[in-house]
């Protein structure tokens, strides 16, 4: 079974500041994120996925959102019946997600927190489903999945939209944009994906995004644009289906992580 390592005391003080603060002066400032749009659009397909896990679980359960960050589900997530815990190490992640579920109406069914998502405050078995989009890759994984599977209860899931790690041409995209990144993230390796094995009973993986890369020849002609990286997707769900290896040199991976009843 895979086993990752764990950092020590005075690494994790300096990564959690430098997180807390890189995305305190991102969201605070509302700045841009100066990457070319087209290529924020290529997920869009995975985060369909993503709602299509999370909205059926969503109705009668009670939801933890880690790292909701600027663009939390916790609005959305009231509107499908959960009820909402949400969490981030950043203090503006915090005030964003209060701002968007008051104007909503929701600023009473739902609890906001600033805290570390690899030492949850909570009760076990407190969640029957927890939720996350581009945050497991910016923590300690063994800690984290540790954290997940304690706070869910018999029955319940956890559902994650993460980054991968093996594809050259996003990596060079990585490299040439290290200001869109923290210091310490680390889009995810398959060996890290398979270590939520040890922590939970079942774990799925899916993929996105692989040949729709190829759609960002046509990015500045939106009409082409959007029916090549249509179609370009389907190409992608087929070669993951017949070719499962190819996975690894996705983009992003969904994640299922299920406890038992
Ligand atoms: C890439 S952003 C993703 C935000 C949001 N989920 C989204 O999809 O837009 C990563 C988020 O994780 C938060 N974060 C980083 N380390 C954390 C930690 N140890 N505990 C809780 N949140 C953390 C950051 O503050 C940031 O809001």
């Amino acid at each position: 079974m895979d086993s990752l390592p764990s950092k020590t005391d005075a690494d994790l003080a300096r990564r959690l500041e430098a997180e807390r603060a890189f995305h305190n002066a991102k969201f605070g400032e509302a700045q841009e994120h100066g990457a070319p749009d087209a290529i924020y659009e290529l997920p869009r397909v995975a985060y369909r996925w993503f709602e299509g896990e999370v909205k059926p679980r969503a109705k009668g359960a009670a939801v933890l959102e880690f790292g909701c960050g600027d663009s939390s589900y916790a609005v959305k997530l009231n509107q499908w019946g959960g009820t909402v815990t949400a969490i981030d190490i950043s203090d503006e992640a915090i005030e964003e997600t209060r701002k968007a579920v008051t104007e909503a109406g929701f600023s009473n069914a739902t609890t906001l927190l600033r805290m570390n998502a690899e030492d949850l405050e909570f009760p076990d078995e407190s969640f029957d489903l927890v939720i996350g989009r581009a945050i497991l890759h910016h923590l300690d994984l063994e800690k984290s999945y540790a954290a997940i599977a304690r706070v869910l209860k018999p029955g319940g899931a956890a559902i994650f939209l993460e980054p991968l790690a093996h594809n050259a041409l996003i990596n060079l995209y990585r490299r040439f944009t290290p200001h869109l990144r923290t210091e310490d993230e680390h889009p995810l390796k398959m060996r890290e994906v398979r270590a939520a094995r040890k922590h939970f009973d079942g774990v799925e993986a899916k993929f996105f995004t692989l040949t729709s890369m190829g759609a960002l020849v046509a990015a500045k002609a939106p009409k082409l644009f959007e029916p090549l990286k249509n179609g370009l997707d389907k190409v992608d769900a087929g070669l993951f289906k017949v070719a499962p290896f190819a996975g690894r040199w996705a983009w992003t991976t969904g994640m299922v992580m299920k406890k038992a009843v």
